[in-house]
């Protein structure tokens, strides 16, 4: 009972702020019963007189009510389904800036991290770089051997655990409240828009796992000339502190100096895409964060990545899905895109791969009758997205993190090169990939390309060999759910069944049961 006043508080003063600077205004009332109306009515009495524009005005807003609102806002902003483009839009302009704490909270917090004093853990420990809602950037220096070595140290905010909690407690108490009250809130499922953004927020505040994904990362691209992110200083890794090496860089938002220092802007913008492409398609691990102020040029011209919270992961079948739907719209062979939807086990298997095809190539003509400049490859995924919906194709999470994050590094490599030609860019990293993990393969088709009907039967066994490896998955996933064959793999087998010789079905169903029989041997009570 207390707790839900104190929530209700929370929400009330939340709402007031609203009120204040004007938010309420940008609701469309008209739709709305009588309360609710005559509620924003009310609430518009408290209105401050601002010239602000409405976009400005909820920024304004959350800025005001503190880090969690700042958060859920940079969240929402991801989520057009949830609050509509408009607004999405708007919150995408929200800056996670804010003024910095002392000073001596910063050193207070990193010398009980460390239970050291601070003198014993850097040599220096300079005024903060920048702050923004979660943690604020030190720049100090560590003596080793007798030499000195700047270092950037990222110190968490002093109490933001706790008022995170408390103010996603009350967007928890929210959004269950709204649950029980409109179908609308349960259709988008708030409660659990809540629960993600706590899980990212909740990742985003252990530093030893920003570290982790730069040190992983590091490892990844160790070889690759144009790209590398910050060596971690483990030693000075904690919690609540995050020791990174110095870059000693231009930003990319810095566009004034990558002039005066003579880079070549397209060629880094190229960089930004390719990297960006190479780690998601490559790696299956991407930098989800991808704007112009977490990114560097170094003198020797290499781009540099920092701010690891937020973090892309792919697995080897998005990544080939991936790379196959951009070979794909860049060959215009939309009949292989389809099958590849198909093959991932990503359409439901009632609708032709034919109409499914035709929806693609609906999306992929247009694109290649614009000039370079007007294609982006951000807006293509999305509209592929728009179309699978359509076939009750549900977008896999970290697919739709690819795609937001695309939209970002597209924007960075346009203001580095407003006539970047994204596909001519794309090319070598997809063609690469495809070279290496699909080459054997497309060599064999290649060359029996012609050879008669033993030709065309030995180049579909790859096709062959991945449908079967759809089905492979979904066995995968029954064994590791436990021994319940769900009912979509019973009706997959049947499936198989209607398309494939009896011969093929009886060996996929002794798979099955040798698959549950050892998945019963390791689950079994002993
Ligand atoms: N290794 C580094 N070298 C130099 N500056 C850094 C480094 N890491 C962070 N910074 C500076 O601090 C700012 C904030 O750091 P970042 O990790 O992006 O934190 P946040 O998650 O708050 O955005 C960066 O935009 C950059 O200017
Ligand atoms: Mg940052």
């Amino acid at each position: 009972m207390i707790s839900a006043a104190s929530h209700l508080l929370r929400l009330a003063r939340a709402g007031f702020v609203f009120a204040r600077e004007g938010v309420l205004a940008l609701v469309d009332t008209r739709p709305l019963p009588f309360a609710p109306r005559a509620a924003i009515a009310f609430g518009r009495l408290f209105e401050r007189r601002t010239s602000k524009d409405s976009s400005s005005r909820l920024a304004a807003a959350l800025t005001r009510l503190g880090p969690t609102y700042v958060k859920l806002g940079q969240f929402l902003a991801t989520r057009p389904d949830v609050v509509g483009t408009a607004i999405a839009r708007d919150l995408e302009m929200l800056q996670d800036k804010m003024a910095p704490f002392p000073q001596a909270e910063a050193e207070a917090a990193i010398a009980a991290a460390f239970d050291k004093p601070l003198d014993a853990i850097y040599a220096s420990f300079g005024p903060a770089v920048a702050a923004a809602s979660i943690a604020q950037v030190h720049r100090a220096e560590i003596e080793k051997d007798g030499v000195r070595k700047p270092v950037a140290v990222k110190v968490l905010r002093p109490d933001i655990e706790r008022r995170f909690k408390s103010d996603l407690d009350a967007f928890f108490f929210a959004a269950r409240l709204g649950e029980r009250l409109s179908p609308e809130a349960r259709r988008l499922r708030l409660v659990e828009v809540v629960a993600t953004l706590a899980r990212s927020v909740s990742i985003e505040m252990d530093f030893r796992l920003e570290a982790a994904a730069a040190s992983e990362m590091a490892q990844n691209t160790k070889d690759d000339p144009g790209f590398r992110v910050p060596e971690v200083d483990w030693d000075r890794t904690a919690r609540e502190v995050l020791t990174l090496e110095w870059i000693d860089g231009t930003k990319l938002t810095d566009r004034a100096t990558l002039t005066t220092k003579g880079f070549d802007l397209p060629a880094l913008g190229r960089s930004v895409i390719q990297n960006f492409l190479r780690h998601a398609l490559r790696d299956g691990f991407f930098h989800a964060d991808m704007h112009p102020g977490n990114l560097f040029v170094d003198d020797g011209g290499r781009l540099v990545a920092v701010d690891f919270g937020i973090m892309g992961r792919l697995g080897p079948k998005e990544r080939r899905f991936l790379a196959e739907i951009l070979f794909g719209f860049i060959t215009r062979d939309y009949q292989r895109t389809a099958q590849v939807h198909f093959d991932a086990g990503y359409v439901p298997r009632h609708h032709s791969v034919e109409s499914f095809a035709q929806a693609i190539r609906a999306i992929g003509e247009p694109i290649h009758n614009r000039t370079a400049e007007d294609i982006s490859m951000a807006k293509l995924l999305t509209l592929l997205f728009e179309v699978t919906g359509l076939f009750d194709m549900q977008t896999r999470p970290e697919l739709l993190l690819l795609q937001k994050t695309m939209v970002v590094v597209e924007g960075v490599s346009r203001v580095l090169d407003p006539r970047l030609d994204m596909w001519t860019t794309a090319d070598p990293v997809v063609r690469e990939w495809i070279a290496r993990y699909l080459g054997p393969i497309g060599k064999l088709e290649d060359a029996v390309e012609g050879a008669g009907e033993i030709g065309r039967f030995v180049a579909q066994v790859p096709s062959l060999l991945a449908r079967a490896g759809t089905l492979m998955d979904q066995l995968d996933d029954a064994t590791r759910n436990g021994l319940v064959l769900s009912s979509e793999t019973v009706s997959a087998i049947g499936a198989a069944e209607a398309r494939r010789n009896r011969w093929t079905t009886i060996a996929l169903w002794a798979i099955a049961a040798l698959l549950a029989l050892i998945a019963w041997s390791i689950v079994r009570p002993v």
